[in-house]
């Protein structure tokens, strides 16, 4: 069996509780699958810049360039509220993200059957809900220059950021939607604001003609942004795929995660094109929750979103399905059993720790697996 090289992340807050259930899953599959995992472990965000002053050294972003897939936690907490803005905590995912050049993140938000009742929404508007955000990732207003506070010298000052999209950025997105709609139910929804920005006008031009020329056969429909927003809350099950802008993406995805019951529960992945060569592609997985400060150290953290990165990590970056099935398959399984973290508990079920929830993932799957 090849090696199949990581680079584990864990970062600040709950990151490192949640990651070390991914390492105890590993260590099992290697043990018992011989899968072959290698794993070197780096600092990024808080933990990063207390050690160096930076929120990821460069020698860590050579192994993260270097790995085969980069596994994150999560970055942040107020311990860093006053450091700097350029080596504040999430610039290390940020840099990440546009030196590993991960333009296509893929968020899929499924309210697993025994999570129907945790939603805020009515359980019959999320039951069996299965939708996939992918976010444009590299470009739009997070990395659009200028991007800069000036001083007006009459006691006033001007902040300005850049919202940019390049055709050849709009089209690659484009084509990762309507690649993975192809195996689901063929629909994609693109979402801008062309009505306020010409972003939103070439945004919109460009996926319709991506669309016309290479994925007539599926169905493609645009909505504003807004509207798009309040829809996810109306009726989300009339989604199949979003594409949208990296903005956009940030706050639809937590509106859409929030349905399935707790951002605890949802992974991502983050996607580079894929090498002409050898046609692998960089790729970083992180859940979609942030730190939780509030609540690190003290076991309460749900793993489940970590656990479910690396589901998508084995079959995004190692071709290794029926894993990433069963893995999933798994998790679905323990929340049938009633197993709960705190963020997912409500009456009648029973509250695990952090650790607790890993074990019972893992034996699950070792169940599923043997
Ligand atoms: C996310 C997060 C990040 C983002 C932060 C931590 C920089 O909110 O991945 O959704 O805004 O992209
Ligand atoms: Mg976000």
């Amino acid at each position: 069996m090849a090696s199949r090289k990581l680079f584990l992340l864990p970062g600040d807050g709950i990151g490192p509780e949640a990651m070390a259930e991914v390492r105890k899953l590993i260590s099992w599959m290697n043990d018992n699958l011989s899968t072959g995992f290698e794993t070197s472990e780096g600092l990024v965000g808080g933990a990063a810049y207390d050690d160096h002053g930076q929120a990821i050294s460069d020698a860590d972003m050579e192994q993260a360039m270097s790995a085969d897939a980069v596994l994150f936690g999560a970055v942040g907490g107020p311990k860093w509220d006053d450091v700097s803005y350029d080596v504040r905590p999430e610039a290390g995912l940020l840099r990440l993200r546009k030196d590993m050049e991960l333009f296509a993140n893929l968020r899929p938000a499924i309210c697993y059957p025994a999570l129907a009742n945790s939603s805020s929404l009515r359980p019959e508007v999320v039951e069996g809900l299965d939708i996939l955000i992918i976010r444009e990732l590299t470009g739009g207003v997070y990395f659009g220059e200028p991007k800069e506070i000036t001083d007006l010298g009459n006691g006033q000052k001007r902040a300005v950021d850049t919202q940019v999209y390049d055709t050849f950025e709009i089209e690659r997105i484009t084509r990762v939607a309507f690649d993975l709609a192809k195996t689901r139910k063929g629909k994609v929804t693109s979402m801008e604001k062309r009505n306020v920005m010409v972003s939103g006008v070439l945004w919109n031009e460009v996926v319709t003609k991506v669309h016309g020329e290479e994925y007539a056969d599926l169905e493609l429909e645009h909505m504003l942004a807004d509207a798009g927003g309040m829809q996810l809350v109306r009726w989300p099950k009339q989604f199949d795929v979003i594409v949208t802008d990296n903005l956009f993406g940030d706050m639809l995805s937590d509106v859409a995660a929030m349905l399935t019951g707790s951002l605890g529960m949802l992974p991502s992945a983050s996607l580079g094109a894929p090498d002409p060569i050898t046609g692998a592609r960089k790729a970083l997985y992180e859940p979609v929750h942030g730190s939780a400060p509030d609540i690190a150290g003290t076991g309460a953290a749900n793993p489940i979103a970590m656990i479910a990165s690396f589901a998508m990590c084995m079959r995004y970056s190692f071709d290794m399905i029926d894993a990433a099935d069963r893995l999933e398959k798994a998790i679905s399984n323990v929340l049938e059993k009633g197993l709960r973290t705190a963020d997912i508990m409500s009456d009648g079920m029973t509250k695990v720790s952090t650790s607790e929830m890993g074990d019972a993932v893992i034996a699950e799957f070792e169940g599923l697996s043997l």
